[in-house]
């Protein structure tokens, strides 16, 4: 069966607590089992990790992303520092989409306007809250047709 590989970086665990004026108040629970709907209704399996540790989320991509139709990943912070990750990510080779809950055009700090693993993902998407994630699986179930 064909799968997508969902990965959430640091401080994705507290979506729902977190700045919910920003991140909404939907908690990653909530996230995964929307994930697991989208799933099913693509006809796809999902595995899905979050993590606070850039190392554990590299070795799980480097475990689990081969043989995967695609890579959703928001990196969180690592986007604008994780040149460890950006490596991997290009390494793989496997399609992937970068997700931000956030709009990071729009938001204060210069440095959420940079992202040094976007340029290893076939696109991102920012802004439309947890929709990005769904919209990103449906890109990748589609991207060879
Ligand atoms: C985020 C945006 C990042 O700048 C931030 O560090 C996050 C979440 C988002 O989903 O909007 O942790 O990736």
């Amino acid at each position: 069966m064909k799968r997508i590989v969902v990965v959430n970086g640091p401080n994705l665990n507290l979506l729902g607590k977190r700045e919910p004026h920003i991140y909404g108040t939907r908690t990653h629970a909530d996230l995964v089992k929307t994930l697991r709907a989208k799933a099913r209704e693509l006809g796809v399996t999902v595995s899905v990790f979050q993590s606070n540790d850039e190392g554990e989320i590299i070795d799980f991509l480097q475990k689990e992303a081969p043989g995967a139709l695609g890579i959703v990943i928001n990196p969180a912070a690592l986007s604008h520092y994780s040149l460890a990750l950006f490596d991997c990510l290009q390494a793989l080779e496997v399609p992937t989409v970068e997700v931000h809950i956030s709009n990071l055009f729009a938001r204060a700090g210069a440095f959420r306007q940079q992202s040094v693993t976007a340029s290893a993902a076939a696109g991102i998407i920012s802004g439309l809250g947890p929709r990005g994630y769904l919209l990103a699986m449906e890109y990748l179930n589609a991207v060879d047709e």
